[in-house]
């Protein structure tokens, strides 16, 4: 089969760097859960965990291994034989093992986390991927810190691991440190410099402690990486990774960009959902593409748009995402087309004087109230005493 140049892999590490929030821990069955719920969701590589971290993140590995069928399951490790001894006997069991292998590549990391020099660092990476490649053909390299390492440097240790047998290369911005143009420049020099980077898939691996790391995961992807690495809902270390569903959704909504996944993006609320249950983690109201008012719409002006045509103010279909659907959200902002709308739901028809009238006592209840609910409107329109007069429901005729 031809190899599709303008795929992009997705891997999800919400069961690895997610999971390493504090207070989201998951039991082994809560990821099998998960596990199963990121196949489905087309995901192509999950990384089930760190197995040596502990005998239930081990036991996860192997279980999660056990039931997974298409994706290749991932296992983290530092760059030591002990830890990758570990991470194979956890995947014995999956159909696709991946060893996720690394070290630091910053000089902030090498000095001041090692200890230790540049050349000593290197040598310590190259081993460690021939270690592991003896037991598993797919080998990832991660260069921990990459956003701030040196590129010329970066670019050697690339070099030498893909030597030793790495399909993939992870170059993370381990402390969402790059504006975008950096590290899509970092992404790009090393495709221009590295020779034999058409041996391996690069990554990208953002976290998002400037807000960046979206932003950054796009700008590498247009620069060659093809292998994107985050978590659903964002979660993750300090302020998390990437989104999935937002890198998803952008490459879906440019098609400029010319790039696709296999991602089911119906699945993406419902998962959403789950994982936020599971993890004890609420989604921000406001978060782009899951959150609860990512298809609300509240201002006069922005409803009678919607209302006129939907694409007046949405670029994506909530349905497109497994969104319940859009919703014209009633406050004492909203307009009149907003009100008429949702009467109109309610099987009231209200003539243009009546509807006026209906609109100015709305007002008045929507100052005092912050959270209009069907009952408040039948009420608005079905009570004499309290609104003075009552309109006629359709439906009812
Ligand atoms: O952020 C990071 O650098 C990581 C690596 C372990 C891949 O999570
Ligand atoms: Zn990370």
């Amino acid at each position: 089969m031809l190899h599709d140049p303008n795929r992009v892999y997705v891997f999800d590490t919400t069961l690895r760097d997610g999971e390493q929030v504090p207070g989201c821990q998951l039991t082994t069955p809560e990821k099998i859960e998960i596990a199963r719920e990121l196949e489905a969701l087309g995901v192509d590589i999950i990384e089930a965990g760190f197995p040596v971290s502990s005998p239930g993140d081990f036991q996860s590995v192997v279980e999660i291994s056990k039931v997974v069928k298409e994706p290749t399951v991932c296992a983290l490790t530092r760059a030591n034989k002990g830890d990758i001894d570990v991470a194979v006997a956890a995947l014995q069991y999956a159909k696709h093992p991946r060893i996720h292998t690394g070290i630091g590549s910053s000089d902030m990391h090498i000095k001041h986390k090692f200890n230790s020099t540049r050349e000593e660092i290197l040598e310590r990476a190259v081993e460690a991927v021939k270690y592991a490649k003896r037991s598993v053909e797919d080998i990832e390299f991660y260069a921990e810190d990459a956003g701030r390492a040196d590129v010329e440097y970066l670019a050697k240790m690339i070099e030498a691991v893909i030597t030793a047998g790495a399909t993939v290369v992870n170059i993370p911005d381990t402390n969402g440190y790059c504006l975008p143009n950096q590290y899509g420049d970092k992404i790009r020099y090393l495709k221009e410099n590295v020779k034999n980077i058409d041996k391996a898939v690069i990554s990208v691996h953002c976290h998002n402690d400037l807000g960046l790391a979206t932003a950054n995961s796009i700008a590498g992807l247009q620069n060659g990486a093809r292998q994107v690495e985050g978590t659903i809902n964002g979660i993750g270390e300090r302020a998390g990774n990437t989104s999935i569903e937002e890198v998803v959704m952008i490459l879906k909504t440019h098609p400029i960009l010319g790039l696709h996944t296999k991602i089911n993006t119906k699945n993406f609320y419902e998962l959403s959902r789950m994982v936020s249950t599971q993890m004890r983690m609420v989604v921000q109201p406001n978060k782009a593409i899951v959150g609860s008012n990512a298809f609300a719409h509240s201002s006069g002006i922005h409803q009678d748009g919607f209302l006129k045509m939907r694409e007046n103010y949405e670029i994506i279909k909530p349905e497109d995402v497994g969104f319940p659907s859009a919703t014209i959200v009633l406050t004492a902002r909203s307009g009149r087309h907003a009100l008429k709308f949702h009467l109109e739901r309610l099987g009231y028809k209200l003539d243009k004087e009546e509807l006026a009238d209906a609109y100015h006592r709305f007002l008045t209840l929507a100052d005092n109230k912050l959270d209009i609910k069907d009952d408040d409107l039948l009420l608005l329109v079905n009570s004499n005493t309290l609104y003075g007069q009552s309109f006629t429901n359709v439906s009812n005729k």
